[in-house]
């Protein structure tokens, strides 16, 4: 194994002498928790910063879609994707409803719109999209439908921080969106998450939810969950934003590097990127076609041999997994386009730490197919 393995991912941390200050004011206010000063910065910093009308921010993104169902009061069937992290479906379950998976278009590997009419019956309440890769999704398709067929829309934007397309930011779309902010993602607050919504009181009731329900010290209006984030995170994230721009510059440059040295190369096919007017370079995900010299699991044990350790995101797909597999809509011949992306799918590492070598080093093994290992 060589000694400087390359991951996937490496999360972002600024200089640690930068974070000591907001710790300082931490330990002078002895505020820790329960929506403080840090974190009412960051929600406004973040809107700003988003360009959306309303954020609330939360302990991880998990517990902020089973509140993003709560609140929207989601019951019965939820039509969503089975080409995403496993969070996705499960706020579904966590919340009692069940899951319908509809395949993905191609181009994206989200959601494709004109297979969700088709999945819509009586029980049908809700459409749960995932901006995929940071990829928006056919918001206009997806909106003509929810509004014929009178349904809430909440996005699953986890990997969508940032990004906008022709008329902004594209959290703007659906009842709701979710961002999450683990150590993985684009903007990182260690542990961490957010709803986007559009106007206050709505935001006022998530927040009551997220606080085990409390408007006000004796009074419960609906079981919640305590999914507060803590000032300590708060404060992360205020110096993380302003180390956005350095950030997304050096992910746009790697982007560019792979897009740059992979073109052409027989067999490797990457994702375009579809719609997005401003994106974040989330993730670099290629699919290994049949005419590439090596499997798409040879690839990947290839290159972990070499120290280099890409994920295969997102295989296998949530419909394989046992709680999901014996649901009428998990079959794969229900969703050959999402079955063939994760067969073949490889996320490649993208992060701001990554050096011009590294890449050039992770591309030379792709392009050199002359042995496995
Ligand atoms: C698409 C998607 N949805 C939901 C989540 C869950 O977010 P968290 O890890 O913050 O709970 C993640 C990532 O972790 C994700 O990638």
């Amino acid at each position: 194994m060589p000694d400087n393995p390359i991951y996937v991912t490496q999360p972002f941390l600024p200089p640690l002498e930068e974070f000591v200050p907001y710790l300082e004011r931490i330990w002078q206010s002895h505020t820790l928790t329960n929506g403080g000063p840090f974190h009412q910065q960051l929600e406004e910093a973040l809107s700003e910063y988003l360009g959306v009308k309303h954020v609330a921010l939360f302990a991880n993104g998990t517990l902020a879609l089973i509140t993003a169902l709560q609140a929207l009061r989601v019951s019965g069937e939820v039509i969503t994707t089975p080409y995403s992290f496993v969070a996705t479906a499960h706020s579904l379950l966590w919340r009692g409803n069940k899951p319908v998976f509809v395949d993905v278009e191609p181009s994206t590997l989200n959601l494709d719109p004109e297979k969700i009419e088709a999945a819509i019956t009586p029980n049908t309440t809700a459409i749960m999209p995932v901006h995929c890769y940071g990829n928006p999704c056919n918001v206009k398709a997806i909106q003509k439908i929810a509004d014929n067929y009178n349904l809430r829309v909440i996005y699953d934007a986890a990997h969508a921080f940032g990004v906008q397309d022709d008329g902004g930011s594209v959290l703007r779309h659906g009842d709701l969106s979710v961002l999450s902010f683990h150590a993985t993602k684009v903007f990182n607050t260690f542990e961490g998450g957010a709803i986007v919504c559009h106007d206050a009181k709505t935001k006022q009731h998530i927040d009551h939810l997220k606080n085990f329900g409390f408007v006000d010290e004796t009074t419960v209006v609906a079981p919640g969950i305590n999914a507060k984030m803590s000032e300590v995170n708060a404060a992360f994230g205020l110096l993380q934003l302003k180390h956005m721009p350095e950030i997304l510059h050096r992910r746009a440059a790697i982007d560019a590097h792979y897009r740059e040295a992979l073109h052409g190369v027989k067999g490797i096919h990457c994702l375009p990127q579809a719609g997005q007017h401003v994106a974040n370079y989330a993730y670099f995900p290629i699919l290994v076609e049949p005419d590439y010299p090596l499997s798409r699991d040879a690839l990947y044990q290839k290159l972990k041999a070499h120290g280099i350790f890409t994920r295969r995101y997102f295989y296998p797909l949530i419909a394989d997994f046992p709680m999901y597999r014996g649901l009428p809509s998990a079959g794969r011949s229900n969703l050959p386009v999402a079955a063939a992306a994760a067969d073949k799918v490889l996320c490649l590492p993208i992060y701001p730490t990554l050096t011009d070598a590294d890449v050039q080093r992770i591309v030379a093994l792709l392009i050199d197919t002359s042995g496995a290992t």
